[in-house]
């Protein structure tokens, strides 16, 4: 299963990609975690140190493996034909909640110089990252919309699309949703992420009904997040946390929804 998460800046991807990259290790499944912002910090959500994530060398700034992956002797042709098994085995990190790391780093558009090539390396390994059915891809994405133009998510079962009760958040959202689907994507879920209060679960359900999106489920808003971020440590070890309980059954919506 290949799952994406999309949305506004802020509004808690990372955590939710995160949280479910963990559930699904916890359910026997075989995980990769693929930290596809720009500006990554996944790999503190699983529990690496800041010291850990400051020394791993994204996908997309390893000139080698670029170049060997995509090189065909002529400038601007690329060969796209190759496994990504070993991009997978050398360049996953193994964090502390078990899941296994890989940061794409910046991916910048086709016209805007010379990031063709780390491009076409990051939409094939995920094009064709062969996911069995005991294997689960969460993709956390950078903020907004551009990710759907580049043609990475279509390259996943399932694109979740994190708001709040934010309105701006929640535009956001329907511009994700209305590109996806006219991209053909069909499994397309709003979350409702740090609710507080029935008001805003409210707000959020008149939204996703007005402008037909599904709305999968809320996650309540939770001052341990808060806290444990502060103190750069990851809270999705503690089941205690509300937030964290409610991220970890998404897991079981997902499996049931892509069975
Ligand atoms: N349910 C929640 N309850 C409380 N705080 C939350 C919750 N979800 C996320 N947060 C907090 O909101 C902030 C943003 O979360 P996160 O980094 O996961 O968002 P993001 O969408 O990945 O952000 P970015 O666009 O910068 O990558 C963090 O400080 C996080 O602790
Ligand atoms: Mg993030």
């Amino acid at each position: 299963m290949k799952i994406a998460v999309s949305g506004k800046g802020g509004v808690g991807k990372t955590l939710i990609a995160g949280g479910l990259a963990r559930g699904f290790v916890e359910r026997g499944l075989k995980t990769i975690a693929i930290d596809a912002d720009s500006s990554p910090n996944l790999g503190l959500t699983l529990g690496l140190s800041t010291e850990q994530t400051r020394k791993i060398v994204p996908v997309s700034e390893n000139k080698e493996l670029v170049d060997s992956k995509t090189s065909t002797g002529y400038t601007g042709v690329y060969n796209l034909n190759f496994t990504v098994d070993d991009i997978v085995k050398q360049y996953s990190v193994p964090t502390p909640l078990d899941v296994n790391l890989i940061v794409m780093g910046t991916v910048q558009s086709m016209g805007s110089g010379c990031m063709c090539a780390p491009n076409a390396v990051i939409r094939a390994l995920l094009r064709h990252l062969v996911v069995e059915r005991n294997e689960a891809v969460v993709l956390d994405f950078e903020a907004g919309v551009e990710h759907i133009g580049r043609g990475t998510a279509k390259q996943v079962d399932a694109l979740l699309i994190v708001a709040d009760s934010n309105l701006k958040s929640l535009e956001i959202a329907k511009h994700i949703h209305d590109l996806a689907a006219a991209a053909d994507m069909k499994q397309l879920y709003l979350i409702g992420n740090r609710v507080m209060n029935d008001e805003q679960k409210d707000a959020v359900t008149k939204f996703a009904k007005e402008n037909s999106m599904e709305l999968l489920t809320f996650v309540p808003w939770d001052q341990k997040v808060i806290e444990a971020d502060m103190l750069g440590v990851t809270p999705l070890k503690n089941k205690e946390i509300a937030a964290v309980k409610a991220i970890d059954g998404i897991c079981d919506l997902l499996l049931k929804k892509t069975a």
